[in-house]
């Protein structure tokens, strides 16, 4: 046998030197979730580790966080019912905490990098990410609010902007409110390939969000397709997104990887509630091994092509 693959992993050493794959607490996002209020850690039960934080204890959780190498945020609101209504007004409300968390947490740590969401659904009383009209998402007026969401997100000095809301057209449309009004420094994210997924599930019960009915399916992707993503990634691109992002990320690795093949564009990728919530739910029966078992999933989902990765495994990989 001339060749003997079995020699570059001898050591713990030759197998550093040649591995193919680095993952670095660089690459990760950290989703935290804000709730209004003072002095709240607020468990949430599908989701262990996971807190509904209030502002002031929230700014500590970064701090601990920043100290850990954890550098990148996400922050998702959990709103109050009687702040909902139909249009998602309170999203772009003057009065919105979510607004004044995401000044607050820059004032204060101006290094960090801070990403939104922008949908309609944590503060929509149909629970959806675009306007609901007679049953249907109206793409086109959907448009309107998410636009106003966004603008008023630039203005709180969030660094990127995350759409999520999968309504056709909206990158450009963000683009083009935030250029008119000099925001032009201020990122898009785009969740590019977003799928109707099931592994969203712990996430709804963590900002009480899920649609009041029907699905989500006439605006998120249908798992059966790879092609169509590539449409996604090729509008997102045209209408001047800055990171495309595909979701979930463990069931769509081949996603991940034809995305980063087709763009010149770095490419995040996901790791979901509900991906997370499998991993602690083993591990907690004595199946599986924690540490070892997140790793090995972030290290996948490094490996299909993503340059950065969202996921609420972050502080525990900072951690080591
Ligand atoms: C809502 C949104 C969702 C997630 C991020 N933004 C849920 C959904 O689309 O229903 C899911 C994140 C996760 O599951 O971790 N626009």
């Amino acid at each position: 046998m001339n060749q003997r693959p079995r020699r570059n992993r001898k050591s713990a050493n030759i197998r550093e030197m040649v591995a193919e794959t680095n993952l670095k607490k660089q690459d990760l996002i950290y989703p935290l979730f804000i709730v209004d209020g003072i002095n709240k850690k607020i468990p949430i039960k599908s989701m262990p580790n996971c807190f509904r934080w209030t502002i002031d204890l929230l700014l500590k959780e970064i701090e601990v966080c920043g100290k850990l190498g954890i550098n990148n945020f996400v922050l998702f609101p959990a709103v109050e019912n009687h702040h909902k209504d139909k249009k998602a007004t309170y999203s772009y409300s003057s009065k919105n905490f979510y607004l004044k968390a995401i000044q607050t947490i820059k004032s204060m740590f101006p290094e960090f990098t801070i990403m939104s969401d922008v949908a309609m659904d944590p503060y929509s009383t149909d629970g959806h990410d675009g306007l609901v009209i007679n049953g249907n998402i109206d793409n086109d007026q959907s448009l309107e609010i998410l636009c106003k969401m966004a603008l008023a997100q630039a203005e709180a000095g969030i660094d990127i902007i995350g759409p999520s809301d999968m309504m056709d057209g909206r990158v450009g449309a963000i683009r083009e409110i935030l250029d008119e009004n000099q925001f032009t420094n201020t990122s898009i994210m785009s969740y590019t390939a977003k799928y109707a997924s099931a592994f969203y599930g712990p996430f709804r019960d963590a900002l009480d969000s899920a649609p009041k009915h029907g699905d989500k399916k006439t605006y998120q992707m249908d798992p059966r397709n790879k092609s169509e993503s590539l449409i996604e990634a090729e509008l997102d691109e045209l209408e001047g997104a800055d990171v495309l992002m595909v979701k979930p990320a463990l069931s769509y690795l081949d996603v991940i990887q034809t995305i980063k093949k087709n763009s010149n564009l770095p490419v995040s990728a996901y790791n979901v509630s509900g991906e997370y919530a499998m991993v602690h739910a083993a591990a907690e029966k004595g199946w599986l091994d924690y540490n070892q078992t997140f790793i090995e999933v972030l290290t996948s989902i490094k490996r299909a092509g993503a340059d950065i990765i969202l996921t609420y495994f972050a502080k525990d990989f900072a951690k080591g």
